[in-house]
């Protein structure tokens, strides 16, 4: 009915809802919005209503009213009992919200003043422009070169800030083929306003056509694996004998022992504070300072690719790595007199 209007075509209300979970989250919107409005307006009218009967003019005198017990508790526990009700919904579509399901396809993305840089596991990479097949969940690992971004797509009704020194995520499965507005929502700078670009959900046919372009410098693994060689990482990770560095082999999503007692996950987020900052954990049996800080040597997308290597060392991590390429054993230059034990490594 609105829609006829010119203008307001041109200005919708809502985004279309163009992803799984957009109509759970538009439903409880609409559930709150419709809740606080029937307050609004019992509560607005009670006010005029009592205005009204106890006006001066109509009710001089002053009555004491003495409290009731049952009527208390009833606008007690009905408002809680409707409160737990949004808690509950609520906390259900975060729950979901911060699990991606397993088979999620990963794509990597790093914001930075004023664009967002897009990684795909095949090695493809864009700006301003995602592109993600229909019906697949997707899940997003976002990080920032600079200062806090934020990651939004209305019509999939996701957002998630995106902030330095770490990794964010969120996931979506979209379900209607089309271009979607993406933009950054958190002030960023003063090019703020121009962090925006698309989200292209393609059929999965056009997709696999798109996608097939890949990465001109190989997959996101292979890209790893290169930058892992230059800056000379494989001389004391060696990968399948103990050199002065742990083994990366099977480390992917592994307990790791550290030498203070504490056992820690290999996730990515364990993987990038490895890469940039060493010494913050140092697994135990191994001495620190070995390792030279690759903070301000590599950017995220750097480490992203190097985390994407290390992945593909372990068979069986995320299914997202399972469709890249798992390159072929890598022999590591060995140095002519591979220290046999870890803490004769201090040179
Ligand atoms: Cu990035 Cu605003």
């Amino acid at each position: 009915m609105l829609a006829n209007v010119p203008l307001l075509a041109d200005f919708p209300l809502f985004p279309v809802a163009a992803s799984e979970q957009a109509p759970g989250i538009d439903a409880l919107y609409w559930f709150i919005t419709i809740i606080s409005i029937v307050m609004t307006i019992v509560i607005f009218a009670a006010l005029a209503y009592f205005a009204w009967v106890y006006h001066s003019k109509r009710h001089p005198h002053a009555t004491q009213i003495e409290g009731s017990t049952k009527l208390e508790l009833t606008w007690s526990i009905l408002p809680f009992l409707v409160m737990l009700v949004m808690f509950a919904w609520g906390a259900q579509i975060f729950y979901r919200a911060q699990n991606p399901p397993k088979d999620a396809m990963e794509i990597f993305v790093t914001g930075k003043q004023w664009m967002w840089k897009i990684q795909y596991p095949d090695g493809t990479r864009e700006i301003d422009e995602l592109h993600v097949p229909v019906g697949q969940p997707v899940k997003l690992t976002m990080a920032s070169e600079d200062v806090i971004h934020s990651f939004s797509i209305p019509a999939f009704r996701v957002r998630h800030d995106v902030m330095p020194g770490h990794y964010n995520s969120l996931w979506f499965t979209a379900t209607k083929p089309g271009r979607y507005h993406l933009f950054c929502t958190e002030y960023c700078g003063n090019q703020h306003a121009g962090m925006i670009g698309w989200v292209d959900v393609l059929e999965p046919r056009e997709y696999a056509n798109w996608a097939s372009g890949g990465g001109a410098q190989g997959s996101l693994a292979e890209q790893g694996e290169k930058l892992f060689q230059q800056n000379g990482c494989a001389t004391c990770h060696l990968l399948d004998q103990q050199g002065r560095c742990p083994i990366l082999r099977g480390l992917y999503n592994k307990p790791v022992q550290l030498n203070d007692g504490r056992t820690v996950l290999a996730d990515d987020a364990y993987l990038r504070e490895s890469i940039l900052d060493p010494n913050a954990k140092i697994v135990a049996g191994f001495e620190p300072n070995v390792m030279p800080n690759f903070k301000g040597q590599l950017s995220e997308e750097n480490v992203i690719q190097l985390i994407a290597y290390i992945k593909s060392l372990s068979p069986g991590g995320p299914a997202s790595q399972q469709g890249t390429q798992q390159p072929a054993v890598v022999i590591a230059p060995r140095s002519a007199n591979p220290p046999k034990v870890a803490n004769a490594a201090q040179h």
